[in-house]
């Protein structure tokens, strides 16, 4: 075993990744939350065949929030020609960089940044965005669904926990001024979890609802936005509509 590969399975990881050697990294309570993982992989696998015929090779592609960097080496491994993994803590951009030298992947270029500060003018367009798991532990959801649209050259896949929906007619200033709701958004409050490894940086979460997060993919720019079907065997938040993966294309 050579020694980074010893140095990665002293600890435990929020993702199984397999080493060279063949070993599987051990994952936080004892593997509870692998099958989200497995799922949504499984689901941007669908993406990843259907839009680029099963290889990412002659494409580029981001994947903004990485943690460790287990998507993105995934996308790596699906050839891509270039990926850049972005994560707004240190220790998880450390963590995506051993894990890249250990898989030697040459591909995968990872750097520290809030989603926020990402400048697409400079940063140009990717083929392929991911934003999993990160717009629920937001309270500017939506500026970070322009910055992932502004990144984008053909598809975006952005997975998210959702609140229940409020649906309605709104007297917006008055009853001559009646609006449809599109879709709503609920407050979670992370303020005493900041320093955990997956939460929100400054504590105050909105949680969009399906329709809200449809609503605004749309509307941001993106030509079609589809919601991905879980497999049959997927975690049961995915199952059952309380977490959604969706995809939103350019043309
Ligand atoms: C629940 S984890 C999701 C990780 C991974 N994308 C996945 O779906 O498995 C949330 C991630 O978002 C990162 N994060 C939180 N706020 C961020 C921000 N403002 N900009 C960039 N990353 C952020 C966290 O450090 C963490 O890695």
């Amino acid at each position: 075993m050579s020694a980074i590969e010893q140095r990665i399975l002293e600890k435990t990881w929020f993702y199984r990744f397999q080493l060279p050697n063949g070993t599987i990294t051990s994952t936080y309570d004892d593997g509870a939350l692998d099958g989200i993982h497995t799922s949504r992989l499984a689901m941007l696998q669908t993406v990843i065949d259907a839009r680029f015929g099963g290889t990412l090779a002659g494409r580029s592609a981001i994947d903004i929030a990485c943690h460790q960097g287990w998507f993105a080496t995934k996308l790596a491994q699906w050839k891509a020609d270039d990926v850049l993994a972005i994560d707004a803590r240190s220790e998880h951009v450390a963590d995506t960089t051993l894990m890249r030298d250990a898989l030697a992947l040459s591909n995968l270029r990872v750097q520290q940044s809030d989603v926020h500060a990402l400048e697409p003018a400079a940063l140009g367009q990717f083929d392929l965005v991911l934003m999993l798991g990160l717009i629920y532990h937001l309270e500017n959801p939506i500026g970070a669904l322009r910055q992932a649209h502004a990144l984008t050259r053909q598809a975006c896949v952005v997975e998210t926990q959702v609140v229940p929906g409020m649906s309605g007619m709104v007297d917006y200033g008055s009853y001559r001024f009646v609006r449809p709701l599109k879709g709503s958004f609920g407050i979670i409050d992370e303020t005493d979890d900041t320093h955990g490894p997956e939460a929100s940086t400054t504590g105050i979460c909105l949680v969009p609802s399906t329709e809200a997060l449809m609503w605004i993919m749309r509307k941001i720019g993106f030509a079609r936005v589809e919601i991905l079907p879980p497999p049959a065997d997927a975690y049961e938040q995915l199952l059952h509509g309380k977490r959604v993966m969706v995809v939103g294309y350019v043309d």
